[in-house]
């Protein structure tokens, strides 16, 4: 029995090493691409699903081959398979037409030889809204490459300011550092650039597949007021709603994201006119004004950028709002100088359909999810209407780590990233264990996402038991309490972080639970003997998907049979690192 177990816990840190990471590289000439699996879309990395187990360095880490190079083996060590690092346009293009990929090749032959892949962040024309990337030629060359402005009342507010320097309301139009998305001269050059660096991932990279994903600019959106009040954005504001977008919203007026639909619905489904004539006086009108300006944009720069390499393209949200935009819209117009408006246009969850109509190539919407209590309701936001779940940007520690299991386990996620992942001397032990966990899984994941057979929970420590079906049973997860102390009373888990876990059903009357900090119960949702009783429970590890047993469990560790127990692993047998368990459970029925 102990020899078993230790010949199994050391097997299992062996091997899953190698399971991580893409050491699977099997030189598939497929380059990266999305692929449709029953309602799910997988992202295909060598030919195979692939689940980007990320994180996402600072801004500027990427900029420097040599900063990057103690930072590269600890990424490894902390069981990432994947960096979101920034590429700055005014260091690939600092003169106009040359261009220096000395510093990204560097970054492509580093990661490579770590074992890691990449998602590119193309920092160019915007990122948090304002213009701080573009090259110098760009910026002082302001008549060529304008800039957009803002107006009497407005109160240019880079809202994300670090400093407390009081700002002072606009007497007449003002320039701002963001480039104008009404601008051509702006558009092409961006493009320009993005096409060249992508053909030259392709060259560099075209066999390898380093590169899996590329985010265009970042978190954009119009600030410091409700749209951009530059003459060229004005004239565009008084003129027709492009027939572009008034054919999209015919064809999909069904299905259009409902609180978008409000919008059009409420000022009565004009199918032409202008814009405040089709979706009304207020500022959501502004902001489908500017989400279609940033799509049509960005669509030229992502299609620029396929044309050379076609691997996929995201763009990620600020998510500036919880309100929605209907409910922006019944607001109506704010009294002049209050509003704080950031990001205004960019991608978000019920702007996805002004997106898809005007910059179809790019591929996914992503959300970057800093807020703890709407961490579940952004998912769900994302993850509709085709758009497939990918979080560029949140948060890691032991939230994190739950939260990343409860993303592909039930929103088929294609990948998940905690912000600022090089910054923190330690790795993230927690974040570590919970990818250690969905590597050994990932075969199994990939192989039921979108069929319905496969689900999890996130549950915060004070959560009411939450009721799922998976396959042929419901499954009532609840927060694992501690044993009641002699005196009864239960010890206050208020500060406890969320727990989670996922069930996969691979058979009719069995599962692969796996997680920590719950307790799960099983009852039959099919024609039959109405009670279900766990006829065996076994813990154990997938190696290469291959099923390891270690211990068969029960008394103790399943309460006697009532539940499936998933806890921290402890004792002689926990394999070392790991925080969170994996069983093998199998049913009957009876009455
Ligand atoms: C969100 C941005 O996307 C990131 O690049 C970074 O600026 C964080 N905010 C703040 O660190």
């Amino acid at each position: 029995m102990k020899a078993r177990n230790l010949s199994w816990g050391a097997l299992v840190c062996g091997l899953a090493l190698l399971a991580t990471g893409c050491s699977t590289r099997s030189g598939s000439t497929e380059i990266p691409h999305l692929r449709k699996q029953g309602t799910a879309t997988q992202l295909i990395v060598d030919g195979k699903p692939f689940l980007a187990l990320a994180g996402e360095l600072g801004n500027n880490s990427a900029t420097s081959v040599e900063c990057m190079k103690p930072a590269w083996p600890k990424l490894a060590e902390a069981k990432f398979n994947t960096v979101l690092a920034g590429v700055s346009w005014a260091q690939i293009e600092p003169q106009e037409g040359k261009f220096d990929f000395t510093v990204l090749d560097g970054i492509i032959r580093d990661a490579h030889s770590s074992n890691l892949h990449l998602a590119l962040l193309w920092f160019a024309s915007w990122k948090n809204g304002l213009s701080s990337y573009p090259p110098p030629w760009v910026k002082k060359d302001f008549d060529r490459f304008p800039r957009a402005q803002i107006t009497g009342g407005e109160t240019p507010w880079p809202v994300l300011t670090i400093s407390e320097v009081p700002h002072v309301p606009v007497v007449g139009n003002l320039s701002i550092e963001l480039l104008s998305t009404f601008s051509d001269a702006n558009r092409d050059a961006d493009a320009h650039a993005f096409a060249a660096m992508m053909r030259h991932i392709k060259e560099v990279d075209g066999r390898e597949h380093t590169v899996i994903l590329i985010q265009l600019e970042n978190e954009v959106g119009f600030q410091g007021g409700s749209r951009d009040r530059s003459p060229a954005a004005n004239t565009a504001f008084a003129g027709p709603v492009p027939t572009e977008l008034m054919d999209y919203l015919q064809q999909h007026k069904d299905t259009l994201i409902p609180e978008f639909r409000q919008v059009w619905e409420a000022a009565g489904f004009k199918t032409s006119g202008t814009w405040e004539e089709v979706f009304g006086e207020s500022p959501a009108t502004d902001e489908i004004f500017e989400a279609w300006s940033y799509a049509r944009y960005m669509g030229r720069v992502a299609g620029a950028g396929k044309a050379e390499y076609p691997i996929p393209i995201f763009a990620n949200a600020a998510l500036p709002r919880a309100a929605t935009i209907a409910e922006v819209a019944k607001k109506g117009r704010e009294p002049a100088g209050t509003p704080r408006y950031f990001a205004v246009g960019g991608p978000m969850a019920d702007m996805l359909d002004v997106w898809r109509a005007g910059g179809p190539q790019v591929d996914v919407l992503s959300p970057d999810i800093y807020s703890d209590r709407e961490f579940v309701a952004w998912c769900e936001k994302y993850h509709r209407n085709g758009n497939p779940l990918l979080i560029p940007e949140t948060r890691g520690g032991p939230e994190g780590a739950a939260r990343a299991l409860y993303v592909f386990g039930r929103h088929d996620a294609i990948g998940f990233s905690p912000m600022g992942v090089d910054r923190s001397a330690t790795p993230d032990q927690d974040l570590a264990g919970s990818y250690e966990l969905i590597s050994q899984l990932a075969p199994l994941i990939a192989e039921h996402q979108g069929t319905g057979t496969m689900s999890a929970v996130l549950l915060g420590p004070n959560d009411p038991p939450q009721k799922i079906q998976v396959g042929n049973y419901t499954l009532e997860v609840a927060v694992l309490r501690p044993r009641r102390a002699p005196s009864g009373e239960s010890p206050s888990q208020a500060t406890a972080p969320s727990v989670s876990a996922i069930f996969i059903a691979t058979g009719p009357d069995e599962y692969i639970a796996a997680g920590s900090g719950v307790t799960v119960s099983f009852s039959p949702n099919t024609p039959g003997p109405p009670l279900a009783g766990l006829a065996s429970v076994e813990e154990g590890a997938f190696v290469n998907g291959r099923w390891v047993p270690g211990r068969g469990l029960a008394g103790d560790e399943s309460d006697e049979g009532q539940y499936v127990i998933l806890r921290r692993p402890s004792g002689c047998c926990a394999p070392p690192g790991s925080t969170k368990s994996i069983q093998r459970v199998t049913l009957y029925r009876y009455r």
